[in-house]
């Protein structure tokens, strides 16, 4: 008998086995609104101009590839620091933030949850928006939290219900991990508006709560200041402790080069010290150190002026498409005569939750080969000229 003969199948990921059941999918004309991936008007996923001028500079001067240090490139994680506080914030002249390269976004939740589970012990809890991605919730309990939920969507208006948002997280116990995403909220689009976070951020410090900001989407919104307001107002309240992770993976449309990283906010200099310390033995303990390739084309970015601007730039395009396509949607199936999908044109960043059941989401997939998720998300940032009236038409066929 084999070693491994009770080896049961696991389910695959809702994701990126959706991702894998399109790949495998032969039909012509296939359209994959799942996964959550830029695609331009050419229907590719973009290189960006200013990525692919680092790229061949650095190709032009190979060098040998040593291992990077336990927490990455230093470059990177002080350029990281800038993008995500604020060149000039106060929280990074204090010393006050602890920075780490990691596996992408994915990887700077793994490495805070195993160490946040450290800290918190056996009665270690998190609370997560309903909706929220789905790989939180598994990486969470992955690492051994006991997981809660608040409310956040609000079915009926398409829109945040921030006064059941407040409510839940006004009665979690003291020391609970709240789960916060910066902006362009995975799956629903639905963001807080500045005054909201503020009214947010005086309640997860009332009830002594640690916020935790998933970004995995700066730029998307608005702009990549703007989208970073709920950083910058934990920044500025006072909070002593708080988690960001970032990804790189959307904004510089660099997926597989896997580039995030993590930011623990510590009360001052010698409490980051420990939690650096403690970041650094748990990637050790995990993967040992990351890679090179993508925080170099990142921090080349980031670290030249003009390229910095440059890619801005490139995002800000990425962006205006997004809302373009939202808008040509929106517009297309109010003239096929669909029911108000308006909504849409509100949500914010790569995603719509169009509203669309379980059933209407098998059948765009079974009859016009379009992938969407179960819970009825679209990627709109998979939208491009070419295939908007086809979807459009099978949306309103579906939901008519
Ligand atoms: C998504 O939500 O589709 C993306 O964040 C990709 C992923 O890893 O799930």
């Amino acid at each position: 008998v084999s070693f491994f003969a009770s080896v049961e199948m696991a389910p695959g990921d809702p994701i990126l086995g959706l991702t894998e059941t399109y790949l495998a999918d032969s039909r012509p004309g296939k359209i994959n609104l799942g996964v959550g991936i830029y695609i331009d008007e050419q229907g590719r996923f973009p290189l960006l101009p200013s990525v692919c001028e680092v790229e061949q500079a650095l190709a032009a001067a190979a060098k040998p590839r040593g291992y990077l240090p336990i927490d990455g490139m230093p470059a990177y994680n002080r350029l990281t620091q800038q993008l995500v506080f604020g060149a000039g914030s106060p929280l990074l002249a204090a010393g006050r933030v602890a920075t780490a390269q990691t596996v992408g976004g994915s990887g700077a939740l793994r490495v805070a949850a195993d160490l946040l589970k450290q800290v918190a012990g056996a009665g270690a809890k998190i609370a997560i928006s309903n909706p929220s991605w789905g790989n939180h919730h598994v990486v969470f309990r992955t690492a051994g939290f006991e997981l809660l939920e608040y409310r956040y969507y609000d079915p009926a208006s398409h829109g945040l219900d921030f006064a059941g948002m407040l409510e839940d997280l006004g009665k979690l116990e003291p020391g609970t991990v709240v789960l916060l995403h910066a902006c362009c909220h995975n799956p629903t689009g639905v963001d807080l508006d500045t005054a909201q976070w503020q009214q947010l951020i005086a309640l997860l410090q009332e009830r002594r709560l640690l916020p935790f900001v998933d970004m995995a989407y700066q730029g998307f919104a608005q702009g990549a200041d703007v989208d970073a307001t709920g950083v910058r107002l934990l920044a500025a309240s006072g909070i002593e402790a708080f988690v960001v992770a970032n990804s790189y993976s959307k904004s510089f449309s660099l997926y597989g080069e896997r580039v995030g990283a993590l930011s623990m906010v510590g009360a001052d200099r010698d409490e980051a010290a420990r939690l650096l310390s403690k970041i650094k033995q748990t990637i050790r303990a995990n993967y040992s150190s990351p890679s090179t390739h993508g925080a170099s084309l990142v921090a080349g970015v980031l670290g030249s002026t003009e390229l910095r601007a440059r890619w801005e730039q490139e995002l800000g395009e990425m962006r205006s498409r997004i809302h373009a396509m939202r808008a040509g949607f929106v517009d297309k199936l109010a003239a096929l005569g669909a029911p108000d999908f308006g909504f849409i044109n509100r949500q914010a960043g790569m995603f719509s939750y169009s509203g669309l059941s379980k059933a209407q989401v098998h059948r765009l997939r079974d009859e016009y080969a379009i992938y969407a998720l179960d819970s009825g998300r679209i990627c709109v940032a998979a939208l491009n000229r070419s295939n908007l009236d086809i979807v459009a038409a099978a949306v309103a066929a579906v939901s008519g």
